[in-house]
């Protein structure tokens, strides 16, 4: 069975309330769930619930973009997967190429984060990825070698748990790999992962980094490509429904 694709936007620090619930009914009200392929988006933590209102029925799923690794306590500014399952959300991204950088989130981190995920209903994006430097090297394949093992969550399992594969240097550059490029990687994830005893072939695998209404339909067409983690062309519905569409 292949697996249940997935095209999440991540608002990152955007938005702003009206813009929100413009953004988020035009979504819903044209991306109609199928069996084969689910949507979400993924606000900043004070429009969520505004923004799982305005999805209400319409399928497109809440997402959130951090969660913190312990269930409660004395962190401020930091906000816990049981909450983030209490106001609606069903999935969140943890290790994304920003938070690790900003927040020098770890391997570590980010597995703590995803587990804390999973224990409380959520379904984690794990986003990987080299930076450019890295790629330059020739190391791109041994950084999601290190990445995906040290930050997939202990019981994680296909049916709860996404992979992101975001190329920091394709992140709000207007760069993509090559198709070519993007299929070997894939697929490279997918043996790391099968290796961990977890049926990687029903594993959802996406493609994140410049993805547009423009570049969807070639870069969704990549054998192993499982839908799309979508930042900039997110805050556009024309945009971002161009690329819900690409990916069936
Ligand atoms: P862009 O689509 O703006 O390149 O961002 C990708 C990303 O970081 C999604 O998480």
């Amino acid at each position: 069975m292949a697996p249940i694709k997935l095209v999440a936007g991540n608002w990152k620090m955007n938005g702003s309330l009206s813009g929100a619930r413009l953004l988020a009914e035009e979504i819903a009200a044209k991306s109609a769930p199928t069996a084969r392929r689910r949507v979400a988006v993924c606000p900043p933590f004070p429009l969520l619930s505004s923004v799982g209102a305005f999805l209400k029925g319409s399928g497109v799923l809440l997402g959130a973009q951090d969660c913190h690794a312990h269930e409660k306590g004395a962190h401020t500014g930091d906000v816990s997967a049981k909450l983030l399952s209490e106001v609606g959300c069903r999935i969140v991204i943890v290790g994304h190429s920003e938070r690790r950088t900003d927040h020098r989130e770890t391997d570590d981190m980010v597995r703590a984060k995803a587990e804390a995920a999973l224990a409380a209903g959520l379904d984690p994006i794990v986003c990987v990825g080299e930076t450019e430097a890295e790629r330059d090297a020739g190391r791109t394949k041994d950084v999601v070698e290190r990445q995906v093992p040290a930050s997939w969550p202990k019981g994680g399992t296909v049916e709860r748990c996404v992979i992101a594969y975001e190329p920091v240097w394709a992140i709000g550059t207007g760069k993509t790999p090559t198709v070519g490029d993007v299929a070997e990687v894939h697929s490279h994830i997918r043996s790391v992962v099968a290796k961990l005893g977890v049926a990687a072939e029903n594993l959802a695998i996406l493609y994140g980094g410049s993805v547009k209404g423009s570049n969807a339909p070639e870069l969704m067409a990549v054998p192993g490509v499982d839908g799309a983690l979508v930042g900039g062309a997110s805050l556009d519905a024309a945009d971002f429904l161009k690329i819900v569409n690409a990916c069936q």
